[in-house]
């Protein structure tokens, strides 16, 4: 008999009892049950219906120090092929003793004596382990509420156990984390908000329009938790992620002053307009040589290089390829995949130790040297040719060097806030273009209506559409919003927030100081209570008069309302929101403009997403373009 097959420490009434097998030879003389058992225990053997096995030396004391291996007539004659199975009984002369987990241990460990440091780190494993479980198996929420913390306030936060060590992080780690999260919050009327544990890190996520009122727009979750690849990229210095106080209030004014002033994004239409001509007329060759666009590379491309010229004041011709404009390509593809990648180690930091797929760390250290080369040679040509006078057209680089003296910042400081706008400003805008096209391609009648709209408007020609136009155009601007509702970039509003103290909410609720603190945006959006007929896109909900929900035509999306709120709420909300409206509605008007998009026999529109650092189509857009008639 293998000692590994038998079952140990098994109490039945006053003893410990270990099955055995038949084996041709009996029992294997050096079982090593016996880690030297004091002399007030008495061995007796069973058969498998519990009698007294007969024949054999029935009973026997054992000593102390005494073992298997000093006794073989007696583990031999035990099962001399008589027994199916055998039972060794430890009757304990004491009613109650515990004293049995002193021998159960060094048996399962196979050791000689009980203070085996094995033994004792076996023990002291054990112990923790059944601790965890045990407090586990009580903690709504899972192991990062311990201690009563979800239960604060007057109400309790609700939420999954999850598994031990890990909570509901293999739950998120793949899949759709905003669907994931809404199921599990509706299934345990959770929607006002629900704690959930992810590893070590307590976090909650709310589902309801007037909670999530309550946490974006309070100055105590005005922080962000900062995972690895975030620190290791240098974030943690840039305005996405800078700790709440006077340096990020003195970048957000900046920013707010400068780069997202109205006077300065309407200097830049003209950007907007070239980039935008420059994309459809790629998409045209495309057409022309393939039968259909795949959208996103050319979106992708006008908005890297919008974003480069606004912020950069840099044009690159994306269609040639030229060293520069293939290290830029490069070391923002390996910055997004790094942001965007869902790494176990944010939440379970001994895990880094042993388990790093994306090697997140080694590929972070590889990037920023080179970040900091190719923004440092930027912000050296502007410093060549820096005239110390600002102007409209002024970009961003212009801006952070002109600061007086007490606001200067370092280089480190003007590097990260930079080169964080590419990040912000790129993804969002080329996805939510993707999203509008692809809704618009599937819905035919509301391209039509569109199409019909920007003629009356606009009028037949060649005159590209402006800023002015946009807002003119209450039809695409009702398209925008529905697509913000149904395809939110950022579903779970892109980047956490985090309590700075414990917040009492109206509904009773206490989330305490420390907790990741999340809004399901893309939840709330797609809640029957909230939105009538959530799943179907319909742009006329947005306008006044018949079709129109609750929510007419003046309905704000920059954060006034948070049944739709896709740019956040609150002092961390997105400064680039008007920036971001300002291109996509540009961009989808000349594009709808220009051609009828119709689907793809044999690449069909599909509406699966994908969730990196964006939400984005799990396939990307592949569609038609039909010039129109009359145009060109
Ligand atoms: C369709 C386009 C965009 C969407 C959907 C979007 C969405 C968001 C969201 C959800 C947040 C977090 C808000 C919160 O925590 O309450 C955010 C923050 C931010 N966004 Fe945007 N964004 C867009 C475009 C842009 C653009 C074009 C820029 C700049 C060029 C930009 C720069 C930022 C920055 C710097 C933050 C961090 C603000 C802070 O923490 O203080 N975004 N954005």
């Amino acid at each position: 008999m293998s000692i590994a097959r038998a079952r140990v420490g098994t109490h039945v009434r006053r003893g410990l009892v270990v099955w055995g097998e038949r084996t041709r030879f009996g029992l294997t003389p050096n079982m090593p049950f016996h880690p030297g058992l004091p002399p007030q225990y008495t061995l007796r053997l069973y058969d498998s219906r519990g009698k007294r096995a007969c024949g054999i030396g029935s009973w026997c004391e054992l000593g102390i120090r005494h073992s298997w291996a000093q006794m073989p007539d007696l583990a031999i004659g035990a099962t001399f092929g008589l027994l199916s199975e055998v039972k060794f009984t430890v009757d304990m002369d004491q009613s109650f003793d515990t004293n049995w987990l002193l021998f159960a241990f060094p048996a399962v460990l196979k050791t000689q004596h009980a203070f085996d440091p094995m033994l004792l780190i076996a023990i002291l494993v054990a112990f923790s382990t059944s601790a965890v479980i045990l407090s586990w198996a009580f903690i709504p929420g899972g192991l990062a509420w311990k201690n009563g913390l979800n239960k604060r306030g007057a109400v309790p936060i609700p939420g999954p156990r999850g598994l031990p060590f890990f909570g509901s992080l293999f739950g998120l780690s793949y899949g759709l984390p905003h669907r994931s999260l809404a199921r599990m919050a509706s299934r345990r009327a959770a929607t006002q908000l629900m704690a959930f544990s992810l590893g070590s890190t307590r976090a909650v996520v709310a589902s309801d329009p007037r909670i999530a009122h309550e946490i974006l727009t309070s100055p105590h979750f005005a922080n962000r938790p900062l995972k690895q690849s975030v620190k290791s990229l240098m974030f943690g210095r840039a305005i996405g992620f800078a700790p709440d106080g006077a340096y990020w209030q003195l970048l957000r004014r900046i920013a707010s002053a400068h780069l997202f002033r109205p006077k300065h994004i309407a200097a830049h239409e003209a950007r907007r307009q070239v980039d935008c001509g420059f994309m459809i007329e790629a998409m045209e060759t495309e057409q022309f040589l393939n039968g259909a666009v795949v959208l996103r590379k050319h979106l992708q491309n006008a908005a890297l290089n919008n974003i480069m010229g606004t912020v950069f004041g840099k044009r690159y011709d994306m269609s040639a390829s030229s060293d520069e404009v293939d290290e830029l390509r490069d070391i923002v593809k390996e910055g997004f995949e790094l942001l965007g990648a869902f790494n176990c180690s944010d939440y379970l930091p001994w895990l880094s130790y042993v388990y790093d797929p994306f090697r997140i760390d080694v590929r972070c250290s590889a990037l920023v040297p080179r970040v900091r080369k190719f923004v440092m040679k930027i912000i050296e040509d502007h410093r060549e040719r820096q005239s110390g006078n600002l102007s409209h057209g002024s970009d961003f680089v212009d801006v952070l060097l002109s600061l007086s003296s007490g606001e200067e910042l370092s280089e480190d400081d003007t590097i990260a806030i930079l080169w964080e706008m590419i990040f912000r400003g790129t993804d969002t805008v080329a996805l939510l273009t993707e999203w509008t096209m692809a809704e618009l391609v599937l819905n035919p009648n509301a391209q039509t209506k569109l199409q019909s709209e920007l003629d009356l408007v606009l009028g037949v020609g060649d005159k590209s559409v402006n800023d002015a136009d946009v807002a003119r155009l209450p039809y695409l601007q009702a398209v925008v919003k529905e697509t913000l509702r149904v395809h939110p970039p950022g579903p779970l509003l892109s980047w956490a927030r985090l309590s700075t103290s414990d917040v009492h909410l109206s509904n009773g609720m206490v989330v305490p100081a420390g907790t990741t603190t999340m809004v399901n945006m893309w939840a709330i959006t797609h809640d029957p209570n909230v939105w009538k007929d959530p799943l179907a896109f319909r742009p006329e909900r947005f306008l006044d008069g018949a079709g129109s929900d609750d929510g007419s035509i003046n309905f704000d999306v920059r954060g006034v309302d948070l049944r739709l709120a896709p740019f956040g709420a609150g002092r961390r909300s997105c400064p680039g929101k008007n920036l971001g409206l300002a291109t996509v509605g540009l961009w989808v008007a000349e594009l709808v403009r220009r051609f009828n998009w119709v689907p793809h026999e044999s690449h069909p529109v599909d509406l699966t997403e994908l969730l990196k650092l964006s939400c984005e189509m799990k396939k990307p857009l592949c569609a038609v373009a039909v010039p129109r008639g009359g145009r060109h």
